[in-house]
């Protein structure tokens, strides 16, 4: 027989509080959906393949984002209410012989440390669940904990099915819960669906277990954000705060200058090295990495983006699965596009927009450009405006530009083409043949030039006047 611990998080519910089409465990706080933080802070205390999802609305959904991790998926077809979500996992679970940890997948500022701690008190305690508590100053929308004699709880009731002399109850159940596992399956069937919502409440177990003389104990949680659930788009934007300053606390401690943390996006999987500055209304989102003694400045979006040392972002730049190595210094007003490859020290300046194109080391590119498909070499210097025609209406095609080239100003690149190491490409040319190294290109119309011509046509205009 199996007696190890295993965790169930149900995440089958629509949630219609958040008057939204998107199931409520896939909606983002944080940077990560609602699931994932769960998920992860479940993993301290058991792996992946004791991990149970219970799934409905968006099941697909929620299976394609978790599956990675390795954990499993039961479906709840229909959804009747938190009692009922468990019952789907009867034929997996119900025969062990162990703990099974419950939570809810709208609970996403639970700290691994508080599971482990619910784990150990259930284990000392022998109870037959033990569930985590907080006491709100408004504990409206939450089930209420009624305690009995000495404290014992008694039962746990829903909001709606409060009566009014238990209205002033502020000790709420977070939904956070160890149970025995036979004892929390052999209590499932008799749920009954008679109360307020006219759903199975797997709250109700807990007076079931009281009324068969086991013992069910309350643990208060440290702090009150961390058993916050989100029903409502507000709730939801309340907790993303909480996190992103918690994020930006932990990226201070570690030595990064955040002016005006609250005024920054900073997703969770977010690291940036010590000495590192990032001033007001900055976005630094998904997987994105700094490294140290960098600076970005105001109004930058940088996602899933790494950056290295002393690199410096200046107002205004979107980078988007970019690499940007040490040295270099972006904007204002860059736009760097997925698998852009920025070398030791470039620079890629005002309006200058980059795709699919490796810039050297040194290399310049700072006035109103767009490089799609390039390979740049080291030490060239784009001129103001210069353009890489990668698109011929059906494919897309590569320029490669060598070590030390110099593309002179408002020059169009017409790939595939070459253009060879040292060479000099003639401003405003339109570059259609591969130009070998330390060649000049030019391609545009010789310039001709009427000497006198503004005179000579006055003169006429004024003699036909005259006649
Ligand atoms: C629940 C608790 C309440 C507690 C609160 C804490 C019950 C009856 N009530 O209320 O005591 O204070 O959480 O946040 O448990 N779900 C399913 N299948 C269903 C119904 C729900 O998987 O049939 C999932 C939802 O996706 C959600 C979780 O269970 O992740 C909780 O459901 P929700 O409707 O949010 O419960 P609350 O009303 O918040
Ligand atoms: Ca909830």
């Amino acid at each position: 027989m199996k007696s190890q611990l295993n965790v169930i998080i149900l995440a089958a519910g629509l949630g219609t509080r958040m008057k939204s089409k998107r199931a409520k465990v896939l909606h983002r706080a944080g940077g990560l959906s609602l699931i994932e933080h769960v998920v992860r802070a479940s993993s301290a205390i058991a792996p992946a393949d004791r991990t149970t999802i219970v799934v409905g609305h968006q099941g697909e959904q929620v299976r394609a984002l978790l599956a990675p991790s390795g954990v499993r998926f039961v479906d709840q077809k229909e959804q009747k209410g938190t009692g009922h979500a468990l019952l789907a996992c009867r034929k997996s679970l119900a025969s062990e012989s162990g703990l099974v940890v419950v939570l809810y997948g709208d609970c996403p500022l639970l700290a691994p440390s508080t599971l482990s701690e619910l784990v150990r008190r259930q284990t000392a305690g022998k109870a037959a669940a033990t569930l985590i508590t907080t006491r709100l100053d408004d504990p409206t929308g939450y089930g209420r904990i009624i305690f009995g004699d000495h404290g014992k709880v008694q039962a746990i009731v829903e909001q709606k099915d409060l009566t009014p002399e238990q209205l002033h109850v502020r000790e709420i159940n977070s939904g956070i819960y160890c149970f025995e596992t036979r004892a929390l399956f052999a209590n499932l069937d008799a749920l009954d669906t008679n109360n307020a919502h006219g759903e199975f409440y797997l709250t109700d177990v807990a007076a079931m277990l009281v009324a068969e003389g086991k013992r069910v104990v309350a643990v208060k949680a440290d702090s009150v954000d961390e058993v916050l659930g989100a029903n409502t788009i507000a709730e939801m934007m309340h907790l993303d705060a909480a996190m992103r300053l918690a994020t930006a606390k932990r990226l201070m401690a570690a030595g990064v200058t955040i002016f005006r943390p609250e005024t920054c996006i900073i997703d969770s999987e977010v690291t940036i090295g010590p000495d590192t500055v990032i001033e007001p209304y900055v976005q630094l989102l998904g997987r994105t990495t700094i490294g140290s003694e960098s600076r970005i400045r105001s109004y930058s979006v940088i996602q899933n983006s790494q950056l290295g040392d002393n690199v410096t972002v200046r107002n205004g730049c979107i980078l988007d699965t970019a690499e940007v190595a040490d040295n270099a210094i972006l904007g204002p007003y860059a736009h760097l596009r997925p698998e852009s490859r920025i070398g030791d020290g470039a620079h890629v300046g005002n309006f200058v927009e980059t795709k699919k194109t490796t810039m050297g080391k040194g290399s310049k590119a700072n006035h109103l450009s767009y490089l799609g498909d390039t390979v740049i070499g080291a030490g060239v210097n784009i001129g103001a405006g210069a353009i890489t025609c990668n698109y011929d209406g059906v494919h897309k095609h590569l320029t490669t530009i060598g070590d030390g080239a110099f593309i002179g100003s408002d020059s169009t690149l017409v790939a595939p083409v070459t253009i060879g190491a040292g060479s000099y490409v003639a401003a405003g040319s339109s570059i259609t043949e591969d130009v070998p190294e330390g060649a000049l290109a030019l391609g545009r119309s010789r310039q001709t030039t009427k000497p006198g011509w503004v005179a000579a046509r006055k003169a006429a205009a004024d003699a036909k006047k005259g006649c």
